[in-house]
């Protein structure tokens, strides 16, 4: 009989590996049974713990009871386990080790239970519950007596922008989550990266205190500004990270309590109870010079946070790798229990509003409520605040526990009575009533004083659980998930709502136009891999027959977004008053690159002064260096017999036979003229692809002049400065570029000289602005396909010819500069007072552009309104009008 309950407890314990048998009775008897038990539950929980408070705590949670476990043999059923106490820096290395199977369980926020679930495969199992049994507790805004007064019922939230708020960490529901979303529906805090809410904010905010923002999690580009940790108070390796003094709800009260630091602190009314009304812990403040603002602006009382509140926030959770089996979580679910009914005397700190505060709502045992006969209260509706004085029954009497099995007369056969919740877990409509703390008496009918309080930490709170908890809800199978947590019908919808809303992205879709089915492959890849990384808004295909075609498309709408060439951005400026907002940058760290002229070493009579009659490849007509600015030079320098702006016309006359892709287009060519066909007559696509301006036609672009000058029968090719390095050497290995040497190609130099292939700076025709994208004239929309692109690159953009995994700036061969450039390193957001065609463009490729074609704008581009930058190029719009006017006036006179 006595082994038999001896085999019956549990044994709590900080040390991994000894077992504490000096604690035990000299009964040999039971040393042997309870060997032989320990051997057959052999598995240790591990409690993960993220502060030396809380690795104390449980630590000593292990040794009280190791002395007082044997008074109590009988305890605890089956469930013997042995509890091991593990310390990690802060919650998300716990997350980890749980996920890793090093550490066992741990209570979470329910806004980290989301996370835990999400990056870390953790399952809930228990969740907390407070003040009469309640699975949740509220999200309030407390602020100093009669500061923050912008914010008024009048403004509402509005006027909240620019505060300094003290936040207990990113991710904290009720001190994070759901305030940053109410914020984004009702105070004016808008998203401007759709990839991390964390800017969004900052935007927001003034200086403030959310440890965790230049975390990695929720730093994912490592670009966050600092001024979300600017109020914390921790030192270096320490500071704006969970381990930050002003971390944690109770931190963030401290953090709005410190002098010349937070207007507001966003926690929970449990913070309150402990925290402020306990005081214990703010160092004599009192709450009578703190109130809370409403979600209307209006203020009340700290006290009222059951009319004052931002919203019902899910209870903490016990988490618990998703690996462990059911019946793993049902024992650790019964070591909760078990702990629960043995230390858990509620805390004497906690407050229920509608009762004389420092007592509690009692069952006729003295203990706390549990909400089982309360379940039809329970379910959520926020207007249903008598729930709470249902019952003025109470009986605060310590001593009418006598009654209850004590320690003397209890009967381990009776542990049924423990176990009633099984048959109630069943019922999905309550709140899990499981046998709450009893008091136990000794033999005198004295209570017998507790080794350890789960629910009192020492000079802090919230140690292990939270102070408030009185009880648990233990989790059947079909709850074990942070959905579960977030959405039920105790919460509602708007805590999940809050923790995707925060997360969301005002524009669902970005879609890039592209020119042909090799580009249009690469979109899709593209596509895929940025979906794979979650990021918003979703990227998606448009297939469009030219660049022309794709500017009209993302004029009317078929599109959002277009990589164009810097002459074509002129033309879509022009004609469709489409916006650049980011550019390519190159090896060089510069957004430009030299036109140069190329040709064989071994023709040394090809003369960049004479080309009459030669045989020229382009990159495309219209294209800036491979047709603007090698026509410009030709023009200007009167080598080439111009016809008006007509630069086609010209070239078809000056050339023998050329390739220039686009030549045949009424797109590119004015249709008056007559059809240049010998522009196209180097060119090699089959059928229809031939001489199309996309990527279908083998000789198009950078790479393609320089194979039509290669194996085409061309003289010479006009390209990029790169080119002839991207060519030679070994670095493409299509037959007609595999054995080419670097020296066998050669830059024609404006002024009839040679030079070798790395000598561009001083042998080039120009300057010529990177690529660009660009989109329609809306500031809101440029930034959001600007930030995609900048998570994409800063996940896709390194340079891997690895044909399993996508790269931005790679394209398979024997394509090239698919998109983007292959020549590109990154692409550069354009700040909003740049984005403007005109400027991105320069006056040298203004000026070329204005010879060589009749497309260009002879006037002004048109600028993205931005408000500021908008009144300057209005104003030297009508400038340049006044003094296109007067000039032509004086021409007119003479
Ligand atoms: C208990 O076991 C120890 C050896 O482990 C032995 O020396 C001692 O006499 C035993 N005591 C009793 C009461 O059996
Ligand atoms: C804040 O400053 C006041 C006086 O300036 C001082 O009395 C008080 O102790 C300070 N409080 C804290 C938390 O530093
Ligand atoms: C508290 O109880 C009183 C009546 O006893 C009721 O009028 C009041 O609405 C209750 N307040 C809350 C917040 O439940
Ligand atoms: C509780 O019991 C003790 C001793 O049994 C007694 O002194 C005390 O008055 C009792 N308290 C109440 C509230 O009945
Ligand atoms: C609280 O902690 C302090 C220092 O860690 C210790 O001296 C004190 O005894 C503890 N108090 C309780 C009640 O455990
Ligand atoms: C910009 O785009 C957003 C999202 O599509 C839209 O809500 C807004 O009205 C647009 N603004 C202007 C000025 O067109």
């Amino acid at each position: 009989m006595k082994g038999r309950q001896i085999a019956f407890f549990l044994t709590l314990h900080s040390n991994l590996s000894g077992f504490a048998e000096a604690y035990y009775y000299n009964d040999n008897l039971s040393q042997v049974l309870l060997q032989k038990e320990k051997e057959k539950n052999r598995e240790l929980v591990i409690w993960c713990t993220t502060s030396i408070l809380e690795q104390e705590k449980c630590e000593k949670l292990a040794k009280a009871d190791a002395k007082y476990i044997f008074r109590n043999k009988g305890l605890f059923g089956d469930d013997y386990r042995e509890i091991g106490c593990k310390r990690a820096f802060d919650t998300e290395d716990c997350m980890i080790w749980v996920d890793q199977g090093e550490a066992t369980l741990l209570a979470l926020d329910a806004g980290e239970v989301y996370i835990a679930g999400r990056y870390h495969s953790l399952v809930p199992i228990a969740q907390e519950l407070y003040g009469n049994g309640e699975p949740y507790q509220y999200s309030v805004a407390v602020v100093k007596k009669g500061s923050l007064l912008s914010v008024q019922p009048s403004t509402g939230l509005h006027g909240l922008r620019g505060a300094k708020a003290c936040f207990p960490g990113v991710g904290a529901l009720a001190g994070w989550v759901m305030p940053v979303h109410i914020l984004m529906q009702e105070g004016g805090l808008k998203i401007t990266d759709c990839n991390n809410h964390i800017k969004s904010a900052v935007d927001y905010f003034g200086d403030s205190c959310a440890p965790n923002s230049l975390k990695d999690i929720y730093n994912p580009i490592g670009d966050n500004p600092d001024k979300l940790c600017k109020l914390c108070s921790g030192g270096a390796g320490i500071r704006c990270t969970l381990a930050d003094p002003y971390a944690g709800y109770e931190g963030a009260l401290k953090c709005l309590v410190a002098n010349n630091s937070g207007d507001i602190a966003f926690v929970r009314d449990t913070t309150i109870q402990h925290a402020l009304l306990s005081h214990k812990i703010l160092g004599g403040v009192s709450e009578d010079s703190f109130e809370l603002i409403c979600r209307d602006g209006s203020r009340a009382p700290v006290t009222s946070w059951e009319k004052c509140n931002w919203g019902r926030i899910p209870a903490d959770a016990v988490v618990t790798s998703s690996a462990a089996s059911q019946d793993q979580r049902k024992r650790y679910q019964n070591l909760l229990q078990k702990l629960v009914q043995l230390y858990g005397e509620p805390n004497p700190s906690n407050k229920n509003p509608n009762n004389t505060f420092g007592q509690q709502n009692r069952d006729q045992y003295g203990n706390p409520f549990s909400s089982t006969e309360r379940d039809s209260y329970d379910t959520y509706d926020p207007y249903r605040r008598n729930r709470f004085n249902y019952d003025e029954k109470q009986d605060n009497d310590p001593n009418s526990s006598t009654e209850r099995d004590s320690y003397d007369t209890y009967d381990p056969y009776r542990r049924n009575r423990f176990n009633y919740d099984e048959k109630q877990d069943n019922d999905p409509n309550r709140v899990s009533t499981l046998a709450p703390f009893q008091t136990r008496l000794d033999r005198s009918g004295q209570p017998i004083e507790l080794p350890f309080q789960l629910f009192v930490s020492n000079e802090t709170t919230d140690l292990l659980l939270q102070d408030a908890t009185i009880n648990f809800r233990m989790l059947n199978e079909e709850e074990q998930a942070s959905k579960h947590i977030l959405n039920n019908k105790y919460v509602g919808d708007q805590a999940e709502k809050a923790v995707l809303g925060v997360r969301a992205c005002p524009l669902k879709r970005a879609i890039l136009c592209v020119t042909s089915d090799p580009e249009m492959d690469k979109c899709i890849k593209m596509r895929i891999a940025l979906k794979a990384a979650v990021l918003s808004p979703t990227l998606s295909c448009w297939r469009g027959h030219s660049a022309r075609h794709c500017e009209r498309a993302v004029a009317e709408g078929s599109a959002d977004f277009t990589v164009l060439d810097a002459a074509d951005m002129l033309h879509a400026a022009y004609k469709h008053r489409l916006v650049p907002f980011m550019q390519e940058v190159y090896t060089s760290g510069e957004s430009w690159y030299y036109a140069v002229a190329v040709a064989k070493e071994q023709d040394p009579d090809t003369d960049l002064t004479y080309l009459r009659g030669k045989n020229t490849c382009h990159t495309g007509i219209g294209t800036a260096a491979g047709w603007i600015y090698p026509l410009a030079y030709l023009l200007s320098n009167g080598w080439i017999r111009p016809y008006g702006c007509d630069g086609a016309h010209a070239a078809a006359q000056y050339f023998s036979k050329s390739c220039a892709p686009g030549a045949l287009s009424t797109e590119y060519v004015d249709s008056a003229t007559v059809p240049h066909d010998n522009l196209c007559h180097l060119c090699h696509g089959a059928s229809f692809r031939r001489c199309r301006r996309d990527a279908s036609e083998p000789y198009y672009g950078h790479v393609g002049a320089l194979r039509c000058m290669v194996e085409g029968g061309g003289d010479v090719a006009f390209a990029r400065h790169s080119a002839p390095a991207e060519v030679s050497g070994g670095r493409r290995r299509e037959w007609w570029a595999r054995d080419l040497l670097p020296d066998d190609l050669q830059l024609l130099c404006p002024d009839g000289t040679r030079a070798k292939m790395h000598e561009y700076e001083h042998c080039n025709l120009g300057k010529v602005p990177g690529a660009v994208l660009m989109g329609r004239a809306n500031h809101t929309e440029l930034d959001t396909y600007s930030n995609l692109m900048i998570y994409a690159q800063q996940l896709y953009g390194a340079a891997t010819s690895d044909e399993f995994s996508f790269s931005m700036f790679f394209s398979q061969p024997p394509y090239a500069d698919l998109i983007f450039s292959d020549a590109a390193v990154r692409l550069k957001p354009l700040p909003h007072s740049k984005r403007s065609a005109e400027m991105i463009a320069g006056p040298a490729l203004l000026r070329a552009a204005r010879i060589v074609s009749c497309d260009a704008p002879q006037a002004s581009y048109y600028v993205a309104p931005d408000p500021e930058f908008l009144s300057h190029s209005y104003r030297t719009y009508i400038m340049g009008h006044v003094l296109a006017i007067t000039l032509f006036m004086v021409v007119l006179m003479q």
